[in-house]
């Protein structure tokens, strides 16, 4: 059986994990501030907050930028609903704009028009996501999120090892907090780097910093300069026992274990030569499609492309998906359009509102892409495919 994303793990992965079970901490011990300060090494932006999940990640964010009833948030609807769901979360409204055609991204000039086309303060976010793994450009977001007063969190879920350059030719890892105030990655197993569930969230702003650490924890503070002192203590402030801490604010178990930041730090070492092999694989793929007439879309050879995804657009989409998985290859579809769930359909958002991105979705296909592919099985998954139009 070839599925379309497999995680990769090896005796070393699991020797760290045993190290960590081993342990005095199973969870909030030093394995996670080491994860956190790799990662943020990795990214190359100052901080790293790792969480439960990829959905926490958002959730959070969402929270730390103050997501309220009554606020709207610009988001594409080829994602993972998760997207678009933390803003739900926090009772704000979600607004979806097309994508691009051709890079399958959030169109930035479909949020300007939006953007455009209301008071400033309509608006409060926007949440582009660098999907399969291309980076968005997010520098240009930017000076339109500028111009608009909005916030971004960058989803780069797809995108650990991706980057775009700016306007000044400098490379701009995502998820480098240099453009957007939040970016979110998750380490689910079809991920670059799987801890079973897993998340992180980076950004270079530190009173976001500060404020994450709190509600990923109950949004409870430990530390002296951080209390506002609400139970007063005979010794004053600078003589707080050791037992104290304050609850400030709502917030959240969105912990991870120690056992599971060890696995992730683990595969952060690889992740490299992981990304390298996917980049051999979307290779291969292009070279073997081109030019075939079945084919109408591809992602190609892209600089700076992550390549969680390989996506092809092509005739016959069902015809294929399920000559493929006769074969055992089980390819995947990526995504039903977010706003035509039955969930957010309630909102009014129906079938036509986005022309492009539901276009994509009658065509496209994720071929199997993950570093342990070999050449002979991403070869059969080439012959399966000409077979089938061939026939
Ligand atoms: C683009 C995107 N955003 C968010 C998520 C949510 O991450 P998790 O599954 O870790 O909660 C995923 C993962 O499935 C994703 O692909």
């Amino acid at each position: 059986m070839i599925p379309y994303g497999r995680q990769n793990i090896t005796d070393e992965d699991i020797q760290a994990v045993v190290e960590a079970l081993k342990s005095d901490y199973l969870t909030q011990g030093p394995k996670i501030k080491d994860f956190e300060d790799a990662f943020a090494t990795y990214i190359g932006c100052k901080y790293a907050v790792a969480v439960a999940n990829g959905t926490a990640a958002l959730h959070l964010n969402a929270l730390a930028l103050g997501v309220k009833p009554g606020d709207r948030v610009i988001t594409t609807p080829i994602t993972f609903a998760a997207s678009a769901n933390c803003v739900r979360y926090c009772g704000g409204e979600v607004v979806f704009a097309d994508i691009d055609p051709e890079t399958y991204l959030l169109d930035i000039k479909e949020v300007r028009k939006l953007l455009e086309a209301s008071p400033k303060g309509t608006y409060q976010g926007i949440i582009p996501v660098d999907f399969a793994g291309r980076a968005v450009d997010l520098e240009a977001f930017r000076t339109l999120a500028n111009e608009f007063d909005c916030w971004i969190i960058e989803d780069s879920c797809h995108s650990p090892g991706g980057y775009f350059f700016d306007g000044n030719g400098n490379k701009q890892n995502c998820g480098n907090g240099n453009f957007a105030d939040l970016a979110i990655f998750s380490f689910h197993p079809v991920k670059h780097i799987a801890s079973g569930e897993g998340g992180m969230i980076t950004t270079n702003n530190e009173e976001l910093y500060q404020k994450l650490l709190m509600l990923r924890t109950h949004g409870i503070v430990k530390s002296n300069e951080l209390f506002s002192n609400s139970i007063s203590f005979s010794g004053g402030v600078d003589n707080y026992p050791l037992w104290y801490m304050e609850m400030q604010e709502l917030g959240y178990n969105y912990r991870i274990t120690d056992f599971q930041a060890a696995l992730g730090l683990s595969q952060l070492e690889r992740a490299n030569q992981g990304l390298q092999r996917r980049r051999e694989i979307a290779k291969m793929y292009h070279e073997s499609f081109q030019g075939l007439s079945f084919i109408k879309g591809q992602s190609g050879v892209v600089e700076g492309h992550a390549y969680h995804l390989y996506v092809l657009e092509v005739e016959n989409r069902l015809g294929l998906y399920n000559y493929l998985r006769e074969h055992q290859i089980y390819a995947q579809i990526h995504y039903i359009p977010t706003h035509l769930m039955p969930y957010y359909r309630q909102f009014g958002w129906k079938e036509g509102d986005m022309p492009f991105a539901e276009n994509y979705y009658k065509h496209c296909i994720s071929l199997p892409m993950y570093p342990t592919l070999t050449d002979e099985q991403q070869e059969f998954v080439i012959r399966t495919i000409i077979k089938f139009y061939e026939a």
